[in-house]
């Protein structure tokens, strides 16, 4: 596990908190503590009032009108884009397409870069720590054109096999995909190694940093890939948005995908010209009020800073692994060197649902079940675990609360 760098006296959780209304309620007559910022993370009021500012003062479409609202509210859509680019550290603003989440960013890299480049006989390669969003894509595509898909193993302690992601780089690979951090471990892959080895076969490099970018410092510039996706609800920002980072020189070999207003130059009913850049993959009315507030989610973020945050975190998940370790019954799945903020974990002879449910009753909101990785539940021969996912807001109190509700499942349980 990492070491935590040092938090600066001017962090302050008990200032955050109050940015989250939400977390004032009580669950089940206790307070709440809320562990599925894996799942989704929970909203500072800086973005809500975003969003309540957008539709109170300035909803308008956008790129379409030279009225007044509708140029205030292309300027903040557009705005957001910088706030994007900024944030990942994209050389370009142009590299960066709004998608509705990572979801949605996979498909479209599957279908406007891969599917005409791949051919039968060809190969992907993935993890084995891979969300079901970074499998399923590849994998149709993999199935329609008669290529296969390569799945890089898994060590026991969480880490990627990274002798046997080596041994599967050849010329038939057409594109490397993985996790940068993996929702249910919480392994840091080393994704600018992977990029690096990959390229070195001239083979294009898509990471899924949906669980990066709410924990860490994220530089595409510095990983050096060639695709970079992340979601707006993980990163304290709204749901249904989210982000496909392209590196420019890419986007001459990506052919259309949803097609529609907003994409276009030119359109006769004989031809269409297409505009370039981010706009063409961005077809219809988008989801303007999420680009806004994912812009504010990543300001607010950003004035924390983003090594304070990794710090906040990585202190958490060394003194709540710590106190698990108590419990002689309950095995952590995952303990790789480099981890962020989460933590998988069985109760022996349990069913994680039954962990989950009684925490539930404590107030404590943890998410159970395969997280959306069945084929790395089928690795660890688990049909579940109990995961705790950390956020900027959660304390070490949060961790005293887990153990102990924790204490009173095993009891009850066992
Ligand atoms: N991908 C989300 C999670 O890990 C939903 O919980």
């Amino acid at each position: 596990m990492n070491t935590p760098s040092s938090i600066p006296v001017t962090f302050s959780v008990t200032k955050v908190r109050a940015d989250f209304p939400i977390l004032t309620q009580s669950v089940n007559g206790k307070p709440l503590v809320y562990f599925d910022s894996g799942a989704t993370a929970q909203k500072p009021k800086q973005v809500i009032d975003a969003i309540h500012a957008y539709y109170s003062s300035y909803n308008a479409n956008i790129h379409r009108g030279v009225h007044h609202l509708s140029q205030v509210a292309s300027a903040a859509y557009e705005n957001a884009r910088k706030k994007v680019q900024k944030h990942l550290n994209a050389a370009d603003e142009n590299e960066i397409i709004f998608t509705a989440g990572t979801t949605a960013s996979v498909n479209l890299i599957a279908e406007a870069f891969l599917r005409s480049r791949l051919n039968p006989g060809d190969e992907v390669v993935i993890t084995g720590m891979e969300h079901h969003s970074n499998i399923l894509p590849w994998q149709q595509l993999c199935h329609e054109k008669n290529a296969t898909l390569k799945v890089v193993s898994v060590n026991d302690d969480g880490s990627l096999d990274m002798n046997h992601f080596a041994s599967l780089l050849n010329s038939k690979v057409k594109l490397v995909s993985c996790t940068h951090v993996s929702n249910t471990l919480g392994t840091i892959n080393p994704v600018k190694e992977i990029t690096s080895a990959a390229h070195a076969m001239g083979i294009p490099v898509f990471i899924d940093g949906a669980q990066a970018v709410p924990h860490m410092k994220a530089d595409v510039q510095e990983i050096g890939c060639d695709f970079y996706a992340f979601s707006g609800h993980k990163v304290y920002g709204p749901t249904g948005i989210g982000v496909c980072y392209v590196k420019q020189s890419r986007y001459s070999e990506m052919s259309t995908w949803q097609t529609g207003g907003g994409t276009i130059k030119t359109v006769t009913f004989e031809k269409t010209e297409y505009v370039d850049g981010p706009l063409k993959y961005e077809a219809g009315t988008p989801n303007i009020e999420g680009a806004i507030g994912l812009g504010y989610a990543l300001d607010y973020i950003n004035a924390i800073g983003m090594e304070v945050i990794a710090a906040h975190e990585q202190e958490l998940l060394v003194y709540t692994t710590q106190r698990l370790h108590e419990f002689e019954n309950v095995e952590i799945i995952g303990n790789a060197e480099h981890k962020a903020g989460v933590i998988s974990f069985n109760v022996k002879g349990v069913h994680p649902f039954d962990v989950g449910t009684i925490l539930d009753q404590q107030g404590i909101a943890v998410r159970t079940g395969h997280h959306c990785t069945q084929p790395l539940m089928q690795r660890y021969n688990v049909p579940g675990t109990v995961r705790v996912s950390f956020g900027v807001y959660n304390t070490k109190d949060d961790s005293d609360r887990l153990i102990a509700a924790l204490e009173k499942a095993i009891k009850m349980l066992s």
